[in-house]
């Protein structure tokens, strides 16, 4: 009877993983190589971030690993190392199922590269690497690992996020979250779920409101309004929740926001925002904007707050 190979993701192994991994790698279990992983997991998660992918049999047996470390200046590039399959599972799909995990792992977290260096005559991992869609990249070092040399593959991870409109009768609740998360970056008075659902059960033509979601769970709130216009529309609200700040949510949703305006003939789209929210002025600064006006405007708690009008042109 084939095998049930299990593939699991976990952030340090257990003593027996370590010891039967070294003894897979080095054919020693030794305490000097078993430290040889105990060292790297250690270092690794101190310096940034980093996860094994264990293949295991039924009966807990290791039949293979890699191991994934976060770049220390890009975090979003993350590097694949340490592969192995024992001989007697090989082609079986097991490396592939073990890469393509850690690409939906990091994927979620928010990663856009997957990076791994091959060595030129290890033929197995070129056709690995290539079957899986990595591309080959002109070398570039990553942090302290030690693989001049060696190919350097690539692997683009798409974007994980999909946008949905506002719909169902029960997601006031999922705004007023995402705007109590960031009440304070937007100067915004607290709102209570029974106004939300008051303001959301009267839909105004103008506007339209979106969620852009990881998975069927949004993350991020987005309103557009002047849409009753033809040239001009706004970007009038957007609100990443705070755990998912800084992955590539709020591009998203500003990208997803012009090409729904696109869509609908507009030709411009503006932005106001304070002066003191630098995180929305580099958002906006990184997808393209420039400021076309500077004054004071006033914000959601009623007080006259210096800011800025940024906007962009849709070709
Ligand atoms: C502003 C906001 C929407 C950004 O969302 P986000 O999902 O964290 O942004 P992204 O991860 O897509 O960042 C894209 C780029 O924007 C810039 N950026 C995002 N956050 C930043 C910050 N805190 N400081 C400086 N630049 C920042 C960077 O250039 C970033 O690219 P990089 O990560 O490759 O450096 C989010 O911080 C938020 O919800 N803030 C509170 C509400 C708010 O201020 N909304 C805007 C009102 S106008």
């Amino acid at each position: 009877m084939n095998d049930i190979i299990t593939i699991q993701i976990t952030d340090y192994l257990s003593h027996d993983l370590a010891a039967l991994s070294a003894q897979a790698q080095w054919r020693s279990a030794s305490p000097q190589c078993v430290n040889r992983i105990r060292s790297f997991n250690f270092d690794s998660k101190c310096d940034t971030d980093f996860f094994h992918v264990v293949a295991t049999r039924r009966d807990g047996r290791l039949v293979g690993r890699l191991n994934c470390l976060q770049n220390a200046e890009d975090p979003t590039l993350w590097y694949y190392g340490d592969l192995f399959v024992l001989p007697e599972h090989r082609r079986a799909g097991i490396a592939s199922g073990m890469v393509q995990a850690a690409a939906g792992h990091l994927r979620e977290r928010g990663a856009r590269t997957l990076r791994c260096y091959v060595e030129a005559d290890n033929a197995a991992s070129l056709a690995l690497q290539r079957s899986l869609g990595f591309a080959e990249r002109p070398w570039l070092p990553f942090d302290r690992l030690d693989n001049a040399g060696q190919i350097m593959f690539e692997l683009d991870l798409p974007v994980p996020y999909s946008v949905v409109p506002y719909a169902e009768i029960d997601e006031p609740a999922f705004i007023m979250k995402l705007h109590r998360q960031n009440q304070a970056a937007l100067h915004d008075r607290r709102v209570l779920l029974a106004e939300w659902r008051e303001i959301m059960a009267a839909p105004d033509p103008d506007e339209a409101h979106f969620f852009v979601c990881l998975g069927c769970v949004p993350v991020a709130w987005l309103k557009l309004n002047g849409l009753s216009g033809t040239h001009t529309a706004w970007i009038s609200t957007l609100a990443v929740g705070t755990r998912w700040h800084r992955r590539g949510a709020g591009r998203f949703a500003v990208g997803f926001a012009e090409e729904f305006l696109r869509a609908q003939g507009f030709a411009e789209v503006r932005i106001k925002t304070t002066q003191d929210n630098l995180a929305a002025q580099g958002l906006y600064t990184a997808c393209g904007y420039r400021i076309v006006g500077e004054g004071d405007y006033r914000t959601g708690d009623g007080v006259l707050r210096a800011g800025y009008t940024f906007s962009r042109r849709l070709g």
